[in-house]
């Protein structure tokens, strides 16, 4: 039987409330703000086209299109490397009301076609490589995670010797390791038909967790630890402590 190889293409979600940065966010999207001389929506996309892949879709509110498309336009700042130094391609999708990470994904159903797909929540920032992960995705899902000092205040994955996910728990009370899942994913095509069933969770939004808990059942989530640093730049402590690590990464050189 012929083996279809299916391309990885990239999902950047930018919408969210972002609550936690008023009033730095009333007017303006927590993406568009500065990680020292980058907006934080950059360091994403960068991740990205460095990992091979080429062709993104910037999922944000209504408000806020405008500036990302003025921003980043189609993409032609962003060149992937070895290949010809060839711009990559931004789309963008809309999505009008918060309603979730996982709705988020939903949007770029089909754009990711029959292909697999690297979500990407936008203010997050990882140091780590993703090159070698998006070259040797296969099938399944991969999560990456990165140990925290304080796990009740993240999702939390338990796994066992192997590296198989057992179970992730939010925000856990009596946390079952260290080991914090963080907001990059990767997920083969069969990703939205594991959305059957997706209710409101009780803070009134879709979420990943219930497309995650499909692949554990499954047994087809990878785990990769994360040894370099990860910043989640939702909040004000790391949005500077991230700035400042940039600053220093950037004297360096
Ligand atoms: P969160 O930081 O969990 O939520 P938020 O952006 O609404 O912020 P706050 O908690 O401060 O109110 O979102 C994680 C990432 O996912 C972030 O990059 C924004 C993105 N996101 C969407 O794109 N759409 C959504 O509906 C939600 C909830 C989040």
């Amino acid at each position: 039987m012929k083996t279809i190889k299916r391309e990885m293409k990239g999902v950047i979600l930018a919408g969210g409330k972002g609550t936690r940065l008023y009033p730095l966010t009333l007017v303006t999207n927590k993406h568009l703000l500065p990680v020292y001389n980058k907006p934080v929506i950059y360091y994403a996309i960068e991740k990205m086209v460095d990992a091979g892949i080429n062709k993104i879709m910037i999922v944000t509110s209504p408000h806020h299109m405008e500036d990302f498309v003025k921003l980043l336009g189609s993409g032609e700042n962003f060149k992937v490397q070895n290949k010809r130094g060839n711009q990559i391609q931004i789309v963008y999708g809309i999505q009008n009301e918060p309603l979730g990470t996982a709705q988020g994904l939903w949007i770029a159903k089909d754009y990711i076609g029959d292909d697999n797909c690297m979500l990407y929540l936008g203010d997050n920032i990882i140091e780590d490589d993703l090159k070698k992960n998006v070259n040797n995705f296969n099938t399944g899902a991969e999560i990456f995670l990165k140990k925290v000092k304080n796990p009740k205040n993240f999702g939390i994955a338990e796994i066992d010797k192997k590296g198989n996910v057992l179970n992730i728990e939010e925000k856990p009370k009596n946390p079952k390791s260290d080991l914090a899942v963080i907001g990059v994913y990767l997920y083969d095509n069969t990703v939205f038909e594991k959305f059957e069933g997706i209710k409101l969770s009780k803070r009134g939004e879709y979420e990943m967790s219930h497309i995650n808990n499909k692949y554990i059942k499954e047994g087809k989530i990878k785990t990769n630890i994360l040894t370099k640093e990860w910043f989640d730049t939702g909040s004000f402590e790391s949005l500077i402590e991230a700035g400042n690590y940039m600053k220093n990464k950037n004297s360096k050189k």
